[in-house]
């Protein structure tokens, strides 16, 4: 029998007050995979993966992460299971260092207990952390910023990372290194799921994509298909993509 996947949402609803947002969503992402989630602005997207790592509450449907089921439990709870979420906007504290940043992505107990191996791990991936490990984190570069919200996201050990727009604002260099620094988290074995602006990168690393329109999955398939597909390339990629 095939491996279970490390994720899986099924028949997911959640929204904000009266507001539905996610109406009956099933994704699923296989261990060491790259999923994409692409749509519209407002689609729910983000909506999606906040209810994921726990930042929302599902209002129903079901969530199993590595063999557990994780809908409404805490967010600190579902880190320590091994998924982190690099929010939309970062999520940095500006007046702290990046080390201090970087010590906050270790706290659950289990990692804390190896903060120094996961602190060379991160520095590891991201040289230019270490060298600024003492400078403030509001006064890094956006790029910079951006590489240390994964890091600090990684500082958890992550077997599932979670991103949200990683290459948001950020110069066409500085997208490139986002990139790869995504490619070698992937090659070290994270799985990973993403939400892109650049929805054709996203989708040529993607092992499987899945397309959200207000609210509810109305495509699904592997990176190569949907980048292939007529309306999928009106839609978000363009003419000329
Ligand atoms: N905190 C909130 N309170 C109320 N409504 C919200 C909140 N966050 C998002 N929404 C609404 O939920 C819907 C989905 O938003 P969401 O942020 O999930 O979309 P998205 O696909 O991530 O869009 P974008 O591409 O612009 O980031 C939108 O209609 C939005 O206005
Ligand atoms: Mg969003």
């Amino acid at each position: 029998m095939a491996n279970p996947p490390l994720l899986e949402v099924r028949g997911l609803q959640a929204g904000y007050g009266e507001a539905q947002v996610l109406w009956d969503v099933s994704i699923t992402a296989e261990r060491g995979s790259v999923v994409a989630l692409v749509g519209a602005n407002g689609a729910g997207k983000s909506t999606l993966l906040k209810t994921v790592s726990g930042l929302l509450r599902p209002r129903a449907g079901e969530i199993v992460f590595d063999g557990r089921s994780i809908a409404g439990i805490a967010p600190q709870q579902i880190v320590a299971s091994g998924l982190s979420h690099v929010p939309e906007g970062r999520g940095l504290f500006s007046r702290m260092t990046v080390l201090e940043n970087l010590q906050l992505g270790a706290y659950p107990a289990q990692v804390r207990a190896r903060m120094d191996e996961s602190l060379q791990r991160t520095y590891a991936l991201f040289p230019r952390l270490r060298e600024r490990s003492a400078q403030r984190a509001g006064l890094m570069s956006g790029g910079e910023q951006q590489m240390l919200a994964i890091g600090r996201a990684v500082m958890a050990c992550p077997q599932l990372l979670i991103l949200d727009e990683p290459s948001m604002g950020l110069g066409p260099l500085v997208v490139e290194e986002v990139f790869s620094l995504i490619r070698r988290l992937h090659d070290s074995g994270v799985t990973i799921l993403l939400v892109e602006q650049n929805v054709q990168r996203a989708l040529r690393m993607a092992d499987r994509a899945f397309v959200l329109k207000t609210g509810r999955v109305v495509m699904q398939g592997t990176g190569p298909e949907l980048l292939a597909d007529e309306q999928i390339r009106k839609a978000y990629i363009g003419s000329l993509g």
